[in-house]
């Protein structure tokens, strides 16, 4: 027989928990019991459980703390505080943090069975759009690294739209370069002064699913208006009044849909498929493209009108080599992040010639790449410093590659050229390349960084 459902269970009272994990095993559940409150965000994210049953009152973490990270982190499991008499006003508070309800020690096991069941059989009727959804839980959490003057701007001009309730944002960039974490930081600045509120992020994946299947999960159906439509279905812009959509890869989204989201974008007003009427909608549209989303619009393959509309205000995340300087910051991040999850104080940084590939790295994958690199990094080492020699390959052969290529053929064009013009050019070039920072830029050039900082004042680069 399959489980009626799955209840993750923490509290540090193992009396408590042995017997609400006996009752609730009775009842058909599958129970994972937990008395120690480390790490258990991640596995809480890893065993997805229906419910998740918190105590408020742990020693480290408090089970407030443990919901406001689920929260955080986009993990949608439905949870039920655990608390004491003199508890009770924090579960208030967890109430308006989100939690679904609480249940007051000493327990009345009846009462915890009609809860869990309630909760369960919920889960059971949202299950069938959730399975369709693609919420990313990748996101570490709505914090942005970075200190280049592009990110710091692109994060001011995000605040702006976030104060201004900007209905639609176009997100572009490249894959991994935190196009979902910008959504996410600007619903997250939308909603902050009245953050106790439960305001949804729903988001779909435009080139995941078959035509119809997004028709239905964007817009919702009635029972019968198809073959497969055995009960009503709100759509997600419905589900997320009062919140944020986001459309993933909206470039790959097919004509008859744009249009159909088009008019609903327009009017503020979406209908199920199959229904009669109109319902308002109220959600911030994040559509996000890693491609290029004019050309497709040039082609005719992508409608100008809804691109337009899309465009009205958007937000291009520059790729990670265009913006060097973030790449310590970021790496230094990932690597202590990663350093506390896997448990290893040992690692302390990396060494210079070690950060030095790191920045000349081309990181095709953007910060998704770096992430998962100082991931790998900090299970596989075990050395106090990062060294060369632990990076993966693909870091060392480009570096490889790029020493051997030193020699580039130039043609002196018949009309000929001003050699001030090259050296100017080039020296702005690799300043790009270095994200401004002159050490690196003057090692790219061959030159002393003296002799660079120089030519940066005759040319009037500063
Ligand atoms: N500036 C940043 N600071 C910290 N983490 C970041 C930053 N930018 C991106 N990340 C992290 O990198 C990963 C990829 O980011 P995200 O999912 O937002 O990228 P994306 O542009 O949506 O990629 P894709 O096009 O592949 O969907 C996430 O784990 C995210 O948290
Ligand atoms: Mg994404």
């Amino acid at each position: 027989m399959s489980a009626k459902g799955r209840v993750f269970l923490l509290d540090d009272d193992q009396l408590i928990v042995s017997m609400l994990a006996r009752a609730l095993k009775k009842e058909g559940y599958e129970v994972q019991a937990e008395t120690d409150s480390r790490e258990v965000v991640e596995k809480i994210r890893s065993t997805a459980p229906d419910v998740a049953l918190l105590d408020i009152r742990l020693p480290g973490k408090s089970g407030i703390d443990i919901l406001q990270e689920l929260t955080d982190q986009g993990i949608h499991t439905q949870v039920v505080m655990l608390t004491s008499d003199d508890t009770a006003e924090t579960a208030v508070k967890a109430m308006k943090l989100g939690a679904v309800d609480y249940l007051t020690k000493p327990f009345d096991l009846d009462e915890v069975k009609i809860v869990i069941k309630g909760i369960v059989e919920k889960g059971n009727l949202m299950r069938e759009v959730d399975y369709l959804r693609k919420v990313s839980s990748e996101i570490l959490h709505q914090e942005i690294i970075g200190e280049s003057a592009i990110l710091l701007e692109l994060m001011a001009k995000a605040r702006k739209m976030a104060t201004a309730r900007v209905p639609t944002i176009l997100l572009t960039g490249e894959s991994g370069t935190g196009k979902e974490l910008f959504s996410r930081y600007i619903h997250h600045a939308m909603h902050r002064e009245d953050s106790y509120g439960q305001f949804p992020f729903i988001g779909v994946n435009c080139a995941a699913l078959p035509e119809h299947l997004i028709e239905s999960e964007l817009f919702g159906h009635e029972k019968g208006s198809f073959t497969d439509a055995k009960a009503d279905k709100r759509g997600i812009f419905e589900m997320a009044y009062g919140g944020s959509i986001l459309l993933d890869e909206i470039g790959e989204m097919k004509q008859n849909l744009q249009s159909k989201l088009l008019r609903v974008i327009e009017e503020r007003k979406v209908r199920r498929i199959g229904g009669r009427v109109d319902i308002p909608i109220g959600v911030t549209v994040f559509a996000t493209t890693n491609r290029d989303i004019e050309e497709a619009v040039d082609t005719g393959e992508f409608r100008m009108d809804l691109f337009y509309r899309l465009n009205a205000f958007s937000l291009r995340i520059p790729p990670l080599r265009e913006r060097r300087k973030d790449i310590p910051l970021l790496a230094r991040y990932f690597l202590t992040h990663y350093s506390g999850k896997y448990n290893r104080k040992t690692l302390k940084g990396f060494s210079p010639e070690a950060e030095e590939l790191l920045l000349s790295y081309r990181w095709p994958g953007n910060i998704r790449e770096l992430r998962n690199t100082i991931e790998r990094i900090v299970v596989l080492e075990n050395e106090e410093t990062i060294l060369p020699d632990h990076l993966p390959k693909e870091i060392l052969h480009q570096a490889r590659a790029e020493k051997q290529t030193t020699r580039f053929d130039f043609i002196l064009p018949d009309s000929g050229l001003s050699l001030e013009e090259v050296e100017k050019d080039l020296i702005l070039q690799a300043l790009e390349k270095a994200g401004n920072n002159k050490t690196l830029a003057a090692k790219l050039l061959n030159i002393s960084y003296d002799s660079l900082r120089y030519q940066v004042k005759k040319f009037g680069l500063e």
